[in-house]
């Protein structure tokens, strides 16, 4: 859990939104809610190396380094991440890490770095990318620093089944993020099926949150969406047990926004200890969804989604679709009300409005009531 600078400012980067940023992620309540970690995305870097061939900050927007901004950073409490690339060049075509991995490595342990976010521009042709992305792991080991290792080659060639053989944490599952309804559901609702590889310390990524952005991001095809979507979007995250790296400017969110993002009792479906990944219920075509991820103290989530455009469904989860017993009677609470809805055996079902979602925690009891 964390906050990451590209979904909103892009390149727009220097040291002090970074300062600003995490006083705010303390004191707005998102470090005691989980986030911890600053990540400073792309256009970070001088345009070119060192004269030691070591990668270097760009001047103007970082003038007192790295190093100093981490320090900043730990101050408050935080973790320090950073950014860099397979390739010959980033994405925004700075310099990147490939044939120097050691060395940047190195430069990111010396600096206090403790997340690395690896990305996939510019990649040699012939190259093989596990191999790039294998080198870098072993170089972050090799500093002897404990550092996540957060890998971004954006689904390519089934990362699931390889990232973490390369000392990968996390790994992107699909291209990136838009702020916006379409590319939630895109990205989100393609998720099932990758449940089988993730867990504690290796866990699918399906990019940063867009919550609280509502139309201010970094790209053009960033419409925005409601809070209702919002909700949803962080529902189907938390159930995909994925990484939550904000990606709203954290200084003025609404309060919409900062309740959304910081609900634990939400967020503690995503942070669930047992790590296990939620999968759909049913796979009919229908825009009525179910998604449920069980727990470590035998409860489940379940999370009742309406993709519909303009209507509200009532979604029903039957017990036995999610592996309980009929007859078993369970305690259904509302998570986002915090509110228990009564003692229900078979199913149980709700309205749903139109790109909402119901997240409930479906609790077994023990005997007949
Ligand atoms: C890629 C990544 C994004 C971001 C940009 C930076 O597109 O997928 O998350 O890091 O590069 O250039």
């Amino acid at each position: 859990m964390g906050w990451n600078t590209w979904n909103t400012f892009g390149g727009d980067i220097d040291e002090q939104l970074i300062r600003e940023s995490a006083d705010a992620i303390v004191s707005e309540g998102l470090l005691d809610a989980g986030y911890k970690y600053v990540v400073i995305d792309d256009l970070w870097e001088a345009p070119e190396r060192d004269k030691d061939g070591r990668l270097a900050a760009d001047p103007e927007k970082f003038p007192n380094g790295i190093k100093a901004l981490a320090d900043y950073v730990h101050s408050k409490g935080l973790r320090f991440g950073i950014y860099s690339c397979v390739g010959t060049h980033t994405c925004g075509r700075r310099p990147a890490s490939y044939g120097n991995e050691e060395l940047d490595a190195e430069t990111f342990a010396a600096w206090g770095v403790d997340f690395l976010k690896y990305d996939y521009c510019y990649k040699p042709a012939g190259v093989s990318g596990p191999m790039l992305y294998k080198r870098m792991g072993q170089a972050l080991r090799a500093t002897g620093r404990k550092i996540l290792y957060s890998m971004c080659n954006w689904g390519a060639e089934e990362p699931w089944k390889w990232a973490a053989s390369c000392g990968g944490h996390m790994w992107r599952t699909t291209g990136d993020i838009a702020d916006s309804w379409a590319s939630i559901e895109e990205i989100g609702f393609s998720q099932d099926g990758l449940e089988y590889y993730a867990g504690p310390n290796r866990w699918n990524d399906p990019d940063m949150l867009v919550v609280g952005m509502y139309g201010k991001g970094n790209c053009s095809d960033e419409v925005g969406c409601t809070d209702t979507e919002y909700r949803t979007h962080f529902s189907l995250w938390c159930l995909l047990a994925a990484p939550l790296m904000i990606g709203c400017d954290v200084r003025s969110m609404t309060a919409a926004a900062k309740e959304i993002l910081t609900h634990r009792e939400v967020i503690a479906v995503d942070q669930d200890p047992m790590g296990r990944q939620g999968y759909r219920v049913g796979k009919d075509g229908s825009s009525a969804q179910v998604w449920a991820k069980p727990l470590s103290d035998g409860s489940l989530a379940v999370g009742l989604f309406n993709r519909a455009n303009g209507w509200a469904q009532t979604i029903p989860v039957a017990w036995e679709s999610v592996g309980l017993h009929d007859r078993r009677p369970a305690v259904v609470r509302d998570l986002w009300k915090r509110e228990d809805l009564g003692v229900f055996s078979g199913s149980f079902s709700a309205s749903v409005k139109a790109h909402g979602c119901l997240l409930l925690k479906l609790t077994p009891q023990r005997r007949a009531v």
